[in-house]
Parts: C-alpha cells; sequence; structure tokens
C-alpha cells in the first residue's frame, strides 16, 4: 500500500470502505490463523514504575496510586490457576521496577519454566540491558513485549520526558528480536498530539521490525497524570489500525486489547472482525486487579479469572470465532504450520 492509500484508510467516513477493510483483514488472519482466537494469561505482578510517561496511571510522580508487587510465590500461583484454566501462555508484566533486579527475574522464570516446561514465558518489562535479555532468554522465556507507544521521533518527545529516548525504545526490541525472543511492539491510538502521519510512521516502523505480535488500544485518559484531560482515542481508528496492521503484517499476532475493551463495550468483538486474533485475559490475584490502573476505568478488574474466561470465550464465540487453549506461536516465527480451520 502506499502512503496515500494508507492515510486514507486511516482517515475515511466512507462506511463502505471501511467494511471492505475490515473484511480484508478478517480474510488474510483467517488464511494463516483459521479462525482461532489464541488466550495469554495476564500477570500484573507490579505496579511500581521508575518511568514517568505523561500518559500513564502508574507513572513515578503518581503518588495517588497504591503501588503492589507479587512475590515470587504469589506469580507461580496465578500460573498455577491459569494452567488449571488451561491456559498454555504466561504474560509477565509490569512497571519498569527496579526492585526485581536480573537476578530476580532469573529466578522467577526459572521457577515458572521447571514447573510448566510447555508453556511460553512471555515477559512485558520495558526496557533493559542486551546482557539482560540474552539472561532472560536463557532463563527459560520465549516472547517479550514492549510497546514502541509511537514511531515518531517528535511525537515521542510529547509523551515521554526528556530521558526516555525512542531510539533506545526501537534498539530493545531489535536486541530482543536477534537474541531469539518472539517480540510484540505495539501503540497507542489517539494520544494527545497524534496525527494520521504519525500512524503511517507506526506501521512502516512495524513492516521494518517484522514482530511477531503487536498490541494496538486506544488511548485512554488515567486520573492524577499529565494526559488526564485529554480525551480518549476513538474505537473507529483503532480498528482501522488494527486492520491496517493485519494487511500489512499478514502473520502477525494482535490482541483484541483490553483498552478497545474498555472505551466500548464490544470493541475486542470489533477488533477480532477486523483482523485481531488474540485474547489476554488477567490472571493477576483479584485484590491488586485495581491498582494495575494504566488507564481510567478499566474493565475485567472484578472478576476472577474462571469468570473473565467463560466471558471471553462466550464473547469470541458469539462473534463466530473459535477460543483456543494452544500456546498459539506467531506464524512470523512458525510459518510452515498450518492451522485446521475449526
Ligand atoms: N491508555 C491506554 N493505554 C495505555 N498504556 C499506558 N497508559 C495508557 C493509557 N492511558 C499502554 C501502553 C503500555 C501498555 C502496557 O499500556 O501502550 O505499553
Ligand atoms: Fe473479563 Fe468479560 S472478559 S469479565
Amino acid at each position: 500500500m502506499t502512503d496515500a492509500e494508507i492515510l486514507h484508510y486511516i482517515t475515511t467516513d466512507d462506511r463502505a470502505e471501511a467494511e471492505a477493510l475490515y473484511a480484508g483483514a478478517r480474510a488474510v488472519r483467517e488464511k494463516h490463523y483459521g479462525t482461532d482466537v489464541y488466550f495469554r494469561g495476564l500477570i500484573e505482578f507490579t505496579s511500581y514504575c521508575k518511568n514517568n510517561c505523561f500518559y500513564c496511571g502508574i507513572r513515578r510522580d503518581n503518588a495517588e496510586t497504591r503501588r503492589y508487587r507479587l512475590s515470587r510465590e504469589q506469580i507461580l500461583e496465578c500460573c498455577r490457576t491459569g494452567n488449571a484454566l488451561g491456559f498454555r501462555t504466561f504474560v509477565l508484566q509490569g512497571g519498569e521496577d527496579p526492585y526485581y533486579t536480573d537476578e530476580k527475574m532469573i529466578g522467577i522464570i526459572r521457577a515458572i519454566r521447571a514447573e510448566f516446561p510447555e508453556h511460553a514465558i512471555t515477559l512485558s518489562i520495558g526496557e533493559r540491558s542486551r546482557e539482560s535479555y540474552e539472561a532472560f532468554y536463557e532463563a527459560g522465556a520465549d516472547r517479550y513485549l514492549l510497546r514502541h507507544e509511537t514511531a515518531d521521533e517528535e511525537h515521542y518527545r510529547a509523551m515521554h520526558p526528556a530521558e526516555m529516548k525512542l531510539s533506545n525504545r526501537k534498539e530493545c526490541l531489535y536486541t530482543l528480536r536477534e537474541i531469539g525472543f518472539q517480540v510484540g511492539a505495539g501503540f497507542m491510538v489517539g494520544t494527545p498530539f497524534q496525527t494520521p502521519e504519525c500512524l503511517l510512521e507506526d506501521l512502516r516502523f512495524l513492516e521494518d521490525l517484522d514482530p511477531h505480535m503487536v498490541g494496538i488500544g486506544p488511548f485512554i485518559p488515567a486520573s492524577h497524570t499529565p494526559f488526564a484531560g485529554y480525551p480518549a482515542g476513538g474505537e473507529e481508528r483503532t480498528l482501522r489500525m488494527v486492520a491496517l496492521t493485519r494487511l500489512l503484517l499478514p502473520r502477525t499476532l494482535l490482541p483484541a486489547t483490553t483498552a478497545l475493551g474498555t472505551l466500548a463495550g464490544d470493541g475486542r468483538e470489533k477488533a477480532l472482525l477486523a483482523g485481531a486474533n488474540v485474547v489476554m485475559p488477567n490472571l493477576s490475584p483479584v485484590d491488586v486487579r485495581k491498582l494495575y490502573s494504566l488507564y481510567d476505568n478499566k474493565i475485567c478488574t472484578g472478576d476472577e479469572a474462571a469468570e473473565c474466561l467463560r466471558c471471553m470465550s462466550l464473547r469470541i464465540k458469539a462473534t463466530g470465532f473459535c477460543p483456543s487453549m494452544v500456546r498459539g506461536d506467531s506464524r512470523v516465527a512458525f510459518p510452515q504450520i498450518q492451522t485446521v480451520p475449526v
């Protein structure tokens, strides 16, 4: 697609064109993944963060949010609960929390790996050194999520304090990929100061990186942050970005994000219909769920993991797709595996 075509699809108000885009994305997804929707169990293990991103509810300077950390044993308990429910991927996500030194992380990864040799272990703990990433990989982690947030330099500077650098973030993603991780990049739609050209740049960056997964969700204002007063990103534009990403990176994994489900009641279902093929229900202990508030009014914070799983499965089936508890590796990494449509 040319730049002009992409910008047109990002901005057009023409319903028929938008529907055609979604149908095209859906067809590409079915070609590579059938109608399966993969589940990932998300464990939000620390809400401490040393970073100060202007949009994020757990940023360092937010004194109004209560912080928590899970112990290795608590994390393992979440994994056990998830495993009993059928999950075959655990995603350990947290703020950039120096408490979890490389040594501690390695201990946690090894313990999960020892108990669950077949499961995929995904990390989402931000920017670290190549040496740290290598050690995590060595310990048994197989995937790493690190959204680039925006691929545009100027836009990145408008969303982050000066000490954070887009170049380092991009570097981390290429390094992770080189080490052998299946990597997930991604960005928010509708962050303050974002233009359609920024989104075009996101797509061009993704084409170059060729990640195994791309997380795309709307910006949703978070109280007590510099961006608290800005409007949320649009549902429609988020869906356009999901569909365009599917068309440009046919084999990538695309989650129907919780943020999109928060913005609109049927947001995740619509994302599945626009090319998404992954959902990430929460396995964090219910008593800390509300505290991991990257943005306001996050859904699914009151539900037990089993409840969330049941609800998600029903939603997926009702949308015409098939909930799947396989590991769900990316076809970017394993293009030879063909799915059998259910
Ligand atoms: N709205 C939507 N998404 C957000 N994230 C952080 N803050 C917000 C917000 N206010 C996203 C970022 C981050 C991911 C874990 O959550 O993209 O990478
Ligand atoms: Fe979590 Fe519905 S998906 S409660």
